[in-house]
């Protein structure tokens, strides 16, 4: 099978943990038939650097012709006074529109053995593991009419969701439920918001077909507390772009570090992988990223868009393997930890990923 996969390393960090999940994919060429064709193109700052543009159409077309695409992470300071849609994160909100995945699924899983690199007590987070389902495509992010008014003394955002879709959105989280331990809460503002009180009213009638779901309503600003004082109560947590976005960065915490979480966005013309971390300009060019999130992002993409269950298996136990031995970058440095570069640790995921692999595919040959 061949694979064709765009590779948009963007800004930052970006490019230093894309590598690492890029090579790890490459890994599987050695033992099955997958092999994958990777393009680069630019994106983001970098994109404004070379073509003048965050997402120029030469990068979007190859975007759109692939299979899959792996994305590092976008925006740089040195373009924080332009306005909104000459930004790097405008290349990005661009190019989710363009292939139209609306649902980013962001699993957020504690590890035992990092437990103690949470801010919160092992006790808390032990056993915690959620999976956000976040709108994509909608909301304050995208909603018109949006702006500055002609003096720049008021500026002004839309919040808007039709029921299509909230509906559609709302399926997968409960799709995704039934493969897990069938819980749904779906978070929103509705004591305040109208188009929260469409999203809840929306939700219930998409949780008849669902029968076997289990579905309960939180506010946002409970759930921001719930996240952290009693992560385990959740199993899918189905919200809004926005409270989506703040909300899956607070769970980072719940797993020690934002730089272990991954993504997948899912359910338009070709999927989009990329970690949930920024462009981390406090890090960047050090070699000090933790590139577990975009690995952890590449065994999505192995189960979703290669449909390779097995070997995103192999890639999740191959990361949880190289923690278990006590390697980490700084971000989850502690006592007995051995402390490497992203490139060490990419490496030795690789090796193990590798290991497991083998064992894999030599069973099958006898
Ligand atoms: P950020 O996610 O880049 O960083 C927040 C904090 O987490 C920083 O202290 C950073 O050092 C740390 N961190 C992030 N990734 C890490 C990793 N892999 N390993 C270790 N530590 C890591 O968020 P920010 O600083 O608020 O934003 C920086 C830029 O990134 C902004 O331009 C923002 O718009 C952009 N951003 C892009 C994306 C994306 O491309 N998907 C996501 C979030 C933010
Ligand atoms: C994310 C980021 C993006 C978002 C920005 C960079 C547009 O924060 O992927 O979480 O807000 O969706
Ligand atoms: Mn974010």
């Amino acid at each position: 099978m061949r694979f064709k996969l765009t590779v948009l390393p963007g800004d930052g960090v970006g490019p230093e943990v894309t590598r690492e999940a890029v090579t790890v994919l490459r890994a599987l060429s050695h033992f099955s038939d997958c092999e994958f064709i990777c393009e680069e193109k630019p994106i983001g700052g970098a994109a404004i650097r070379s073509h003048g543009t965050p997402i120029p159409e030469t990068t979007l077309d190859a975007c759109l012709k692939s299979d899959a695409v792996f994305l590092g992470a976008v925006g740089a300071p040195e373009f924080d006074d332009r306005p909104t849609d000459q930004k790097p994160e405008a290349g990005l909100l661009a190019l989710r529109t363009a292939l139209g995945g609306f649902a980013n699924l962001r699993p957020a899983v504690s590890f035992p053995v990092i437990a103690d690199c949470s801010p919160l007590r092992r006790s808390r987070v032990e056993g915690a593991d959620v999976l956000f389902v976040r709108e994509l495509l909608g909301g304050l992010y995208f909603a018109q009419p949006r702006g500055f008014s002609s003096d720049g003394h008021s500026a002004f955002n839309t919040m808007r969701y039709s029921a299509e879709e909230v509906e559609r959105v709302a399926r997968i989280a409960f799709e995704q439920a039934r493969m897990r331990r069938k819980k749904v809460t779906s978070v929103d503002k509705a004591n305040v918001l109208e188009t929260s009180q469409l999203w809840r009213r929306t939700v219930i009638e998409v949780a008849k077909d669902f029968p076997d779901v289990q579905l309960d309503h939180m506010y946002v600003d409970a759930c921001a507390m719930h996240l952290v004082s009693n992560p385990t109560r959740f199993d899918v947590v189905l919200t809004e772009n926005l409270f989506g976005d703040i909300l899956s960065d607070e769970a980072a915490a719940i797993t020690g570090s934002l730089g272990m979480l991954g993504s997948a966005t899912i359910g338009g013309a070709v999927d989009l992988y990329e970690p949930v971390h920024g462009s981390a300009p406090d890090i960047a060019g050090k070699g000090i990223a933790n590139p577990l999130g975009a690995i952890a992002s590449a065994a999505m993409l192995l189960r979703q868009s290669a449909g390779l269950r097995h070997e995103a298996a192999d890639l999740e136990s191959a990361i949880r393997r190289v923690l278990d031995d006590g390697y980490c970058t700084p971000d989850l440095a502690g006592e007995k930890r051995k402390v490497v570069s992203t490139h060490e640790l990419g490496e030795l995921v690789e090796q193990r990923f590798m290991e497991l692999l083998d064992r894999r595919f030599s069973y099958h040959a006898v």
